[in-house]
């Protein structure tokens, strides 16, 4: 999507004879909006389409967390417990039409390919490194990379060390904002990241295998899995607009000013009725009489979700790496008492974080009431004393948090 790219080999021009050997290799266009929108044309040794064995379907199934009272949320998520693969690992934590937002910690992992047909994913990589094996070709990632894959990669995980990522899945597409790009695509002056921070697979191992191969495909609800008799990976070569990608979260040039910035300066993602925004390490805003962190907000039409990454939260009660705030539409929410005041004359912030947040409400799983704090919607409430059943009655701590 970001760029014409290509890799391996291809022929001079599209929808001729292209032959290895002798024998004429099958062409795919993958495409999207029906041959109207950007698509890629891939060269394999074999049909795709040739399956051996149709496997078991696996419906989606989740467990709808409904709570009792309408709420500003905080759940630690860092210590939730890993299991499972990159994909099976995936535990959803809140989702709604738009937009399925997961937390995966891996244990395993799988020899089988996954494809998502019904959804384009980023995947945040908050802890790990490793290569993205794909159809496109090979895309190494590292801690701070947003992979993107858009649907019909067929791909899977080689990671390397311990993993830890925020996933998003969603129906629509995940793009580049087009405010940041011109009429012809190219990214402009003022967009806070370059083609050059884009990263598209770096190498094509086309793999010449028979066997037995196992390749999930997620499509209508569910998980179909399929046996096919070659590799999956048997492209020569490919060219076009649509194929995996990563962008760090590190690479991302924030946007500063001399009074406050609004949060789509931030963003980093634009997804079909959700945003996805990168905060990073920065200069605050330089007026003397600037109140560098955001004033009071009313999300009336959108639900933000906040995952803090690295930085200092230490002085924001109850907010850790892992943590994630939940500020739901309908109510006005920013920075806690004093706050305002003691954010005065700081000249940066070197906190990490993703936001999400969508158009319309976010449903909530049962790994969410696991994970919820249960106290944070009182923690703007100056003389708060212990909420019953709580231990801390201090829930005035004010942080430095250049967002909320
Ligand atoms: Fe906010």
């Amino acid at each position: 999507m970001p760029m014409y790219h290509r890799l391996g080999d291809v022929p001079r021009k599209r929808h001729i004879q292209f032959r290895e050997n002798g024998t004429l290799l099958t062409e795919e266009v993958m495409g999207l909006e029906g041959f109207t929108g950007n698509e890629s044309i891939l060269y394999h040794l074999h049909s795709p389409c040739r399956v051996k064995e149709l496997g078991p379907f696996e419906p989606i199934e989740r467990e709808e967390w409904v709570p009792e009272a309408h709420a500003h949320r905080l759940f630690d998520t860092y210590e939730v417990e890993p299991g499972g693969d990159e994909v099976t690992g995936r535990r959803l934590l809140m989702w709604n039409d738009d937009v399925e937002i997961s937390l995966c910690r891996p244990t395993e992992t799988t020899e089988a390919f996954f494809r998502n047909g019904e959804g384009d994913e980023v995947v945040f990589v908050h802890e790990g490194s490793g290569t993205l094996e794909t159809v496109f070709g090979e895309l190494p990632y590292r801690e701070g990379d947003y992979v993107v894959i858009p649907r019909g990669t067929t791909y899977r995980f080689r990671p390397e060390g311990e993993q830890r990522y925020l996933v998003f899945e969603t129906p629509g597409l995940v793009e580049i904002p087009r405010r940041y790009r011109n009429d012809s695509g190219q990214l402009l002056e003022g967009a806070p990241y370059y083609h050059r921070d884009i990263h598209p697979p770096a190498r094509l191992n086309t793999v010449r295998e028979r066997g037995d191969f196992h390749v999930k495909v997620r499509v209508r609800g569910g998980y179909q899995t399929y046996v096919v008799d070659y590799h999956p990976f048997d492209v020569v070569g490919w060219d076009g607009y649509l194929y995996p990608w990563t962008f760090s979260i590190h690479d991302f040039e924030p946007i500063t000013g001399r009074i406050h910035q609004p949060p789509p300066s931030h963003q980093t993602f634009a997804g079909r009725n959700f945003v996805i925004c990168s905060f990073c390490p920065r200069r605050l805003d330089f007026d003397p009489e600037a109140v560098p962190i955001p004033y009071h907000h009313s999300n009336l039409q959108s639900e933000e979700m906040i995952y803090y990454v690295s930085g200092n939260f230490g002085s924001r009660k109850g907010v850790n790496v892992g943590s994630i705030t939940l500020h739901p539409s309908g109510l006005p929410h920013g920075p806690q008492p004093g706050l305002a005041e003691r954010s005065i004359g700081l000249a940066e912030t070197h906190e990490l974080a993703v936001m999400c947040d969508t158009f319309h409400p976010l449903r909530l799983t049962s790994l969410a009431r696991g994970l919820d704090d249960g106290r944070y919607a009182y923690s703007w409430y100056e003389n708060a004393t212990a909420p019953p059943g709580t231990a801390d009655g201090d829930l005035t701590g004010a942080g430095v948090t250049s967002h909320q």
